[in-house]
């Protein structure tokens, strides 16, 4: 039959030679071949309905070390239940086992099982049995001197009562557990008919050696097939975290844009963190519900004093910048306390202090805290998207052009900017995005232009283009899921799933 390979005809001959009914092991023996060479050699010979497998699973059980030894000198319990008739029923425990002859590490076994087959009872350093004679084997004893007799049981041969015992014997760590498969070949009638002809055993090469080729025996030998549509073995092979994986394209996203990145420590100041963006002493969102203050070192060094007097005056009473301010007393010590940074505005914020020339483009990618409930769609640590344009002459539309370009060469058409408050842009917006999977708007972070009160205290002249985005809620979208905790589960099966990013 043409289209056979070499291990595949000899697989055959054997079948034949059997009359055309065979284990795997006979076919293995008669033919020469490895058992792992017949038994892929039958399933290409049934998916050409030459040769039907038949199989055949059951369940064996056997005795590990510590059950043979059991088996032999008797359960612990039983033991020491003897040493305690011996002893007229009653002693102390230190007594009974030394009579029983126990080892250390079983007397609780020992004492616990005793307790539990309701044969005797401890009560402080003593030890008493609950009965006058010998209980005679329960079904767990007997099963392991079967076992042990045996070598080894079908567990589907047993009856209820032992397949019981056999699950107490197997909760007390005393056998092993195993699957057999016997698998026998019969060959069909069609099988029958090609392996009738004969068949013609031509030596099979996968590779043309420098050998074959100069003595001339590649003339007789036939160079087996590949068949490339053969599924081949899943392999998983090590890549880079989905998410940073996503981390990697913001980069190169913004890095293409024309942007720098920058990065800063994740603890800062509340005065970057909040008073450099006017947010005023008492704003909600200090208070201990949302930002992680730091108890040990509680402060830090606020910046020089001349921006910190502006920052101070602005807050107070509005500065040279037209603002009425906050109108309340403005604390150094309260500006000096260390947070987990709440946004990574604070860097972008920090590099104007010392920046003041247009054009500025910066971006971070970097990670943020928030004490905040997690849920399906909030975390505690995060990672936030963070940039800004300072030009003469940017306005809004730059801002959402900007941010229109870095999501749609990410892949998402949908984008839309909401109208929102900041205390520190005006005008201030929120960029929303399609989730299709949640089928709905979802917020992916804020964006606006730098207040006055904001820029002031920097000595910043021209107007800046400022946002702050969620990295996680875009992998959501990104990678299609419902859930962001999924990011940070290490589920090994949806990391092997998740493919490469484009
Ligand atoms: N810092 C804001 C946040 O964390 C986002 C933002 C950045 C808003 C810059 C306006 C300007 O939600």
């Amino acid at each position: 039959m043409a289209g056979l390979r070499l291990h595949e005809k000899k697989a055959l001959m054997a079948l034949r030679s059997f009359d055309g009914k065979a284990s795997v092991e006979d076919v293995a023996e008669k033919s020469g071949l490895a058992h792992a060479t017949v038994m892929r050699a039958a399933l290409t010979l049934s998916e050409r309905n030459l040769v039907k497998i038949h199989e055949r699973k059951w369940n064996v059980a056997t005795l590990n070390e510590e059950g043979e030894d059991y088996a032999q000198y008797g359960l612990p319990e039983r033991r020491l239940l003897r040493a305690l008739l011996r002893l007229g029923g009653e002693a102390s425990v230190d007594e009974a086992v030394r009579e029983a002859g126990l080892a250390a590490e079983i007397v609780p076994i020992a004492l616990g099982w005793l307790k539990r087959k309701n044969w005797g009872v401890i009560k402080g350093k003593k030890c008493m049995l609950n009965v006058k004679v010998e209980p005679s084997l329960g079904a767990d004893e007997k099963l392991l001197a079967t076992m042990f007799e045996k070598r080894s049981i079908t567990i589907e041969d047993l009856s209820r009562e032992l397949k019981q015992a056999l699950e107490t014997l197997r909760k007390r760590n005393l056998v092993e557990l195993e699957e057999k498969v016997h698998r026998e070949l019969e060959l069909t009638e069609e099988g029958w008919r090609t392996a009738k002809k004969g068949l013609e055993i031509t030596e099979e090469v996968t590779q043309l050696t420098p050998e074959l080729i100069t003595s001339g025996r590649w003339r007789n030998v036939k160079i087996t097939k590949f068949d490339v549509a053969a599924p081949g073995p899943v392999v998983y092979p090590g890549k880079m975290h989905p998410l940073q994986q996503i981390i990697q394209r913001a980069r190169e996203i913004f890095l293409e844009m024309g942007f720098m990145e920058i990065r800063g420590p994740l603890v800062e100041t509340a005065f970057w963190n909040f008073d450099a963006l006017f947010q005023p002493q008492d704003h909600p969102a200090r208070e201990m519900m949302d930002t992680f203050y730091l108890a040990y070192p509680q402060k830090g060094r606020l910046p020089p004093q001349r921006l910190v007097e502006a920052v101070a005056k602005t807050h107070e009473d509005g500065w040279i910048t037209g603002s009425k301010g906050w109108r309340y007393k403005w604390s150094h010590e309260e500006a000096k306390r260390l947070v987990l940074r709440t946004h990574t505005t604070a860097e972008t914020i920090k590099y104007l202090a010392t920046h003041r020339k247009p054009p500025i483009k910066v971006f971070s990618v970097d990670r943020v805290y928030r004490n905040e409930q997690v849920t399906y769609k909030h975390l505690a640590e995060f990672h936030q998207i963070e940039g800004i344009v300072a030009d003469k002459n940017v306005t809004l539309r730059d801002l959402m052009g900007t941010l229109k370009t870095f999501y749609m060469k990410f892949g998402l058409e949908k984008i839309e900017f909401w109208p929102s408050y900041f205390p520190y842009t005006e005008p201030s917006a929120q960029v929303v995005a399609y989730h299709p999977k949640l089928e709905r708007w979802i917020e992916l972070g804020g964006m606006g232009m730098f207040r006055p009160e904001v820029l002031a205290p920097m000595r910043i002249k021209c107007p800046v283009l400022a946002w702050g985005t969620g990295l996680e809620r875009l992998a959501m979208i990104e990678l299609g899921l419902d859930d962001v905790r999924m990011l940070y589960a290490n589920s090994l099966g949806w990391l092997r799933r998740t493919p490469l990013c484009q």
